[in-house]
């Protein structure tokens, strides 16, 4: 029996390796995702070798475009918020993570799949909701919720028993819990476990602090075709360098620190710093080509729906048809979502200042407070303010 591991390399997932290895007595696969987290993924080549993982079993594949534009563009169409802050840096990752792993078990023919996620959080749900609806027969080993490991001190300490590095924070203690791909960077645990206590600054990795951000303001564009950004100022660009610009900009200007209590889907509540920098530029610009482009009736409905959305993106149904149908109105609407949006990034703050579209439904003929030369009739409001006013007058007569 052979088993497909979501391995990163970090010290949780070469726990499991081992484990696995001792504990099932199976031959392990390892799967590690290249989803642009920024580090070096040469040595969890290296790790799996020495940990007796045979060379064709070793999987470590670039999914960076593809995340991008099959994962993050999608769920930014629908502005998708968690709990109207959480830009879902993590959870929207999981899926796709999950989709390559039964690819791979079905390439080298294993029956079950592993994960690194405990019991006590939203990231086993997101995987195996993904694992179960793309293979329903599959079978899934979750390491923390079986084995007598129950916290991360007993698991540094059979980490040492056996011989696997244990990589130590800035300050020289075993490391938070962090999650990171080109999106986010999430932390938990910790130091970060008090909600009273504000984030130390060593803990934030890939922004800086808008403090120390340069004292000149910087102006950029970004293109967008049918919802989807596609030039950085002017300059056409694929979906996950559009991305991974984006973030430059965004660490340069400490933009996109979010420090969160939110609930999880097992029903606690969590407290967690995120750092998701070109991707709180990139909402905020979706946001300002939409405010041109789209009708009211249209913008207002899709408002309605993306809490839902981005629930069902946090809960872990990404692979559910209901999450199928609310993308195919949302998409639907992004027809003629195309133009540029100009902004103003500046100490931690990102403001739109500009926008175009060649699909624009605004007019300045009709807004303006100067002479419109006939476009709008004013007299029209009476009877508009009357009509609406009918039940309320109804309303005051009886009761006021
Ligand atoms: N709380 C966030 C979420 O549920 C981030 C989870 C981070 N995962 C991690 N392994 N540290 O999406
Ligand atoms: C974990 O439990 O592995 C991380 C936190 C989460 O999934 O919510």
């Amino acid at each position: 029996n052979r088993v497909v591991l979501a391995y990163s390399g970090g010290l949780d997932t070469s726990v499991i390796l081992k484990w696995l290895q001792q504990e099932y007595q199976c031959e392990v696969v390892t799967f590690t995702a290249d989803l642009g987290q920024g580090e070096e993924l040469e040595p969890a080549r290296q790790k799996a070798r020495s940990a007796g993982v045979k060379e064709e079993h070793i999987f470590i594949d670039d999914l960076r475009e593809e995340f991008v534009r099959d994962y993050v563009f999608p769920m930014m169409r629908a502005n998708a918020l968690y709990e109207g802050l959480y830009l879902l840096g993590t959870s929207i990752a999981r899926p796709l993570i999950a989709k390559r792993q039964i690819e791979i078990a079905q390439q080298v023919g294993a029956d079950a799949v592993a994960h690194g996620a405990t019991g006590k959080g939203n990231d086993q749900v997101r995987f195996e909701l993904s694992y179960y609806a793309l293979q329903p027969d599959i079978k899934v080993i979750a390491p923390w919720r079986e084995w007598d490991l129950t916290s991360r001190t007993r698991l540094i300490e059979w980490a040492e028993q056996h011989q696997i590095a244990v990589p130590k924070d800035k300050r020289g203690e075993a490391p938070f819990s962090t999650d990171a791909n080109m999106l986010h960077t999430s932390s938990e645990g910790k130091v970060l476990e008090d909600p009273w206590e504000e984030v130390p600054d060593y803990v934030y990795s890939r922004t800086v602090n808008p403090e120390d951000a340069p004292d000149q303001p910087e102006y950029i564009t970004i293109d967008f075709e049918k919802g989807d950004g596609v030039a950085l100022n002017g300059v056409g660009v694929s979906p996950a360098t559009l991305l991974s610009s984006l973030n430059d900009l965004g660490c340069k200007h400490g933009i996109g620190r979010l420090d969160l209590v939110e609930n999880r889907f097992v029903g606690m509540k969590s407290r967690g710093m995120y750092e998701t920098p070109g991707g709180t530029i990139y909402a905020l610009a979706h946001r300002g080509i939409e405010q041109l482009t789209l009708d009211r009736g249209a913008a207002h409905l899709k408002d309605e729906l993306m809490p839902r959305y981005a629930e069902l993106i946090y809960n872990g149904f990404w692979f559910s048809p209901e999450r199928e149908m609310l993308q195919a109105a949302i998409d639907h609407s992004q027809e003629k979502v195309s133009g540029t949006v100009r902004l103003k990034l500046y100490k931690g703050s990102c403001i739109v200042v500009g926008r175009k579209s060649p699909h624009s439904l605004y007019s300045e003929k009709v807004v303006t407070f100067e002479d419109d030369a006939g476009a709008y009739d004013q007299r029209d409001a009476a009877g508009f303010i009357k009509l609406n006013a009918l039940r309320l007058r109804l309303l005051g007569r009886r009761d006021r």
